[in-house]
Order: C-alpha cells, then structure tokens, then sequence
C-alpha cells in the first residue's frame, strides 16, 4: 500500500478544484484500489464540493493542511478538527511553511495531533529533519527537506533513506517523502519498499501530472506480479 497525498497549498477556486477533479477521475485505472490511498488535501473551502464528487470512490480520501489547536469556541477564523470530522479522515500537521511563516511550534503541533485524533482524524506529521520532535501519536510521518520543497531540488532515495534511520521512527510507522516529487523523478523513489508514499505538492496541482505519479506505481506493481507469477510458474 503506497500514500499518494496531493497539497494544494492555498491555491485553487472553486472552478478549478471542480475542474482538476473531473480530469483526475478520468486518468483512474481500477486497479488503484488495491494498491494506492489517495489523499487530496485542499483548503477548506473546496472540501465539500469535492467530498461529493469522490463518494463512491473507495480509494480517494479527503485530507486538511492544517487544524486549530481548539475544540470550538471563541476562536475568531480558526477551523477545528470537530469542524471536519466525517468530512476529512486526514491532516498535514507541523508543514514546514506553517513552521516558518506562522510560527507554529512543537507545542501547538502536538496539541493539533491531540485534536486530530479526537475526532478520529489521521494526522501526517511533517518533520524538516531529525531535530523536529516525532510524536508517538504520529502514526503517519512525512519527511520534508525544506531545501527540496518547491525548488525542484527532490532529495534522492538513497539520502531519504539515511534520514529515515536517523529519525529513528517506530517500525511500524508510515514514512513518507517530499519534496518536488514529480512524475518525472516518482520512478527512482519507487524502487524501494522503505517509503510507504509521498507528499506532492507544485505536481499534485495538475491532475495529469498526479495520475501519471500514481500510475507510475501500479506499472511497477504490475510488473512485479508478471515477475513473481513467472517465479513461480517455474517451479512446475
Ligand atoms: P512540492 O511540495 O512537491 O511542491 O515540493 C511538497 C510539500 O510541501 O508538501
């Protein structure tokens, strides 16, 4: 099972958002459901439209880029985890750009994981490196070099994979990579098993180019299969 989570950032209208997802549900092969979760995180405004649009979608998912560290209440422009709950089953906490251009420190990313969990939300927490704090709540966690984000700079595999030693992170938890992830460089990350998904952002804007991402996978799955099927046909 591989992750493949598009953030939208602060981009798109509602228009366009409509749009992306008409053109993106037309690239899916069947086959996806078995193999891949998909996440689409959008601002919140374009939630609702789309949740309608991906009901009947077994493998699309909806996620948040962020969520208050409150319940309700008093809070003026704060959107909490009750808000979406049923509505998301996922949130990016702890994004390098909220880290820099909002502040957010490790006391308000763990007290956004304690929400999130309280209404029954996945948290993805993004960490720039191993001395961003790891919360064992953190069932999911996506490293980001911030070097990487958006600069076309992607960190190869083999050094995403020193990383991941280095944040020492429990055996059962689900690494995922950004960092200008694209349909071009996706084939060199799926080659090895250590990365359960990846966190696209500038690619994930273009549903071709998103599709194209995930379908990279289900061609190297479907190989594999042809290849473990000839195996094992031999042994007759
Ligand atoms: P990028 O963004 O793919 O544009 O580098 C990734 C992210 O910030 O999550």
């Amino acid at each position: 099972m591989r992750y493949f989570i598009a953030n939208w950032k602060a981009n798109k209208n509602i228009n366009e958002a409509l749009l992306w997802i008409d053109v993106f549900l037309k690239q899916q092969r069947s086959s996806w459901s078995n193999s891949v979760r998909i996440v689409i995180c959008p601002p919140y405004p374009l939630l609702y439209p789309l949740s309608e649009k991906i009901k009947k979608m077994k493998n699309i998912y909806l996620g948040v880029q962020n969520l208050s560290i409150f319940d309700n209440g008093s809070f003026t422009g704060e959107v909490t985890a009750k808000m979406v709950e049923g509505l998301v089953q996922y949130s990016i906490i702890g994004h390098s750009e909220r880290r820099k251009y909002f502040s957010e420190t490790e006391d308000q990313i763990e007290k956004k994981i304690i929400q999130a969990k309280k209404h029954h939300i996945e948290p993805i927490l993004c960490v720039r490196d191993e001395n961003d704090k790891i919360f064992p709540q953190a069932k999911i966690v996506a490293y980001e070099p911030i070097y990487a984000i958006g600069t076309g700079l992607n960190e190869p595999p083999e050094k995403v994979l020193v990383k991941k030693q280095r944040l020492n992170l429990q055996s059962n938890t689900i690494f995922l990579y950004g960092g200008s992830v694209n349909e071009t460089n996706i084939e060199k990350y799926l080659a090895t098993d250590q990365i359960n998904g990846f966190l696209v952002g500038n690619a994930s804007l273009d549903p071709l180019k998103f599709a194209k991402i995930i379908n990279s996978n289900q061609i190297l799955e479907n190989k594999r299969k042809e290849n473990k099927n000839r195996g094992s046909s031999k042994n007759y």
